[in-house]
């Protein structure tokens, strides 16, 4: 208790010393190292029974949030791509068929990978589902999100660069107390490919089995960070994402997207648009033309709440991977400023940082301002790299602070949106704190839409009001 009275105390202090400034934490989780769990651990157990579904998680499969896709690996040999599904435990009045596939890389053979993609559900609606055969059947369930509507109220969680250590099941743990519907997942999944020379592919095996425990009982959103690219040449693997495409379906088509790596989904009321860092982008790119003709799909009548979702954050004040999201910001700032996003997730930097909204749309290489200014009109942009994997904390971070770094700290944990209604959400990171879920960065998100269209119908009302007032001193001319 004294010691977060004290270190509350030189939050206050900092900020004062600093006026405006944004807030360094001083706290640094140490209470772990950053190795990954043993293999033989509890949390990688494999369920018991022959050719048991294991790794089972689902996502949404569809725009806006009347489906799902199951999937799950079958060790043993290909078994049933089959989903009962129903109403209530134990009582399953439908079934859908799904597929089955596997690949290799290097000299690793996965097992048989289901994908089974259930349409037709109700909204707002639990249902039970059954997996697998027999005595080696499992059950879970999942509930939908509420009917896309501007008011409906949700809460989601983010969660990046998680990784399979003992503070990576921190993290998953606290997330999973959190009451979020929903994880919104902002890349670097298992780290399997830290293992070159030994256990080749094994870690995706054991990171689909570490969070099952929340995957297959809610949707968790997808997006891919550069430990998905597994590029090795040396060892014959040049296909990039191999692992992640066959392990973890989006659905890219029903947002009319060319490929599963950016996609966007509308879920209860939040449009989210889910971006690829490691896929060409830069204009007349196919992920170019998509984000620009999404990004005018975007109804915030409907959905109010616009959320984007990428790797590599393009506000970093981080030593760690500083500046690698330039190139991006140079080439979508501008829409994200036009479209008015509420807020952008990204990964990549193992840190918790938040940022003031502030834009750099002005710079140009033959002069004009080369420094972000606060913008009312841009999004906030947050980094939640900081789920726990093996490569530890990115803990030095540049120093002054930059103007548009409004918190940062280093230490490992999640966030929450819990979104109320079309004009507020509230937002919180929660540090993991050595094995106490603990709230250190929280506001109230004004939605900018609504926000505005409420600053715009005053404008317009005082204008009116100006105008009339004026029409005298008009008629004087
Ligand atoms: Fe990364």
């Amino acid at each position: 208790m004294l010691l977060h009275l004290l270190f509350s105390l030189s939050l206050v202090l900092t900020f004062i010393e600093n006026g405006n400034a944004g807030i360094t934490s001083a706290f640094v989780r140490t209470q772990w190292p950053s190795v990954d769990i043993p293999l033989a651990n509890e949390v990688f157990a494999v369920p018991k029974g022959y050719n048991a579904p294991q790794q089972v998680h689902i996502t949404q499969g569809d725009y806006d949030g009347k489906a799902v896709i199951i999937s799950w690996i079958t060790p043993d040999e290909p078994g049933s791509s089959q989903v009962r599904y129903g109403l209530s435990e134990g009582k399953y009045d439908f079934t859908a068929e799904g597929t089955v596939t596997n690949y290799t890389f290097y000299n690793y053979k996965s097992g048989y990978i289901h994908q089974c993609l259930v349409t037709g559900l109700q909204y707002d609606t639990k249902y039970y589902y059954e997996i697998g055969k027999g005595d080696s059947a499992r059950k879970f369930w999942f509930e939908t999100p509420p009917e896309v509507d501007p008011d409906a109220s949700y809460k989601f969680g983010i969660i990046g660069d998680l990784g399979q250590t003992y503070n990576s099941l921190s993290t998953l743990q606290h997330y999973m107390q959190s009451g979020a519907k929903s994880v919104l997942f902002v890349g670097d999944l298992s780290y399997a490919d830290r293992y070159e020379y030994n256990d080749v592919g094994v870690r995706w095996d054991t990171w689909g089995r570490f969070v099952e425990q929340s995957a297959a009982y809610q949707p968790w959103i997808w997006s891919a960070g550069n430990h998905e690219i597994e590029f090795f040449p040396n060892m014959g693997e040049v296909v990039p994402f191999k692992s992640f495409l066959y392990r973890y379906p989006t659905p890219y088509q029903a947002s009319r997207s060319s490929n599963p790596l950016w996609y966007a989904i509308r879920r209860a009321s939040a449009h989210i648009i889910v971006l690829s860092s490691y896929s060409p982008f830069v204009k007349y790119t196919p992920q170019w033309h998509w984000l620009k003709q999404e990004l005018k799909n975007v109804n915030r009548e409907k959905t109010p709440w616009l959320i984007v979702l990428m790797h590599v954050p393009i506000y970093n004040s981080n030593e760690a991977h500083f500046m690698e999201g330039e190139s991006m910001r140079s080439v979508f700032e501008r829409w994200f400023i036009k479209h008015r996003v509420d807020v952008i997730f990204a990964g990549h930097v193992h840190a918790y940082e938040r940022s003031y909204r502030i834009s750099n749309i002005h710079y140009n290489v033959s002069g004009g301002d080369a420094y972000p200014v606060p913008d009312k009109t841009a999004p906030i942009y947050i980094t939640v790299g900081d789920g726990g994997n093996q490569e530890g904390l990115a803990s030095r971070f540049r120093d002054p602070q930059p103007d548009y770094s409004a918190f940062r700290e280093a230490s490992y944990g999640h966030s929450t949106l819990e979104i109320k209604n079309r004009t507020h959400a509230f937002y919180h990171w929660n540090r993991n704190d050595d094995g106490n879920k603990v709230t250190t960065d929280s506001f109230t998100l004004h939605n900018q839409y609504w926000g505005s269209a409420r600053r715009r119908r005053k404008l317009n009302k005082n204008h009116l009001h100006s105008v009339i007032s004026e029409r005298p001193s008009i008629a004087r001319f």
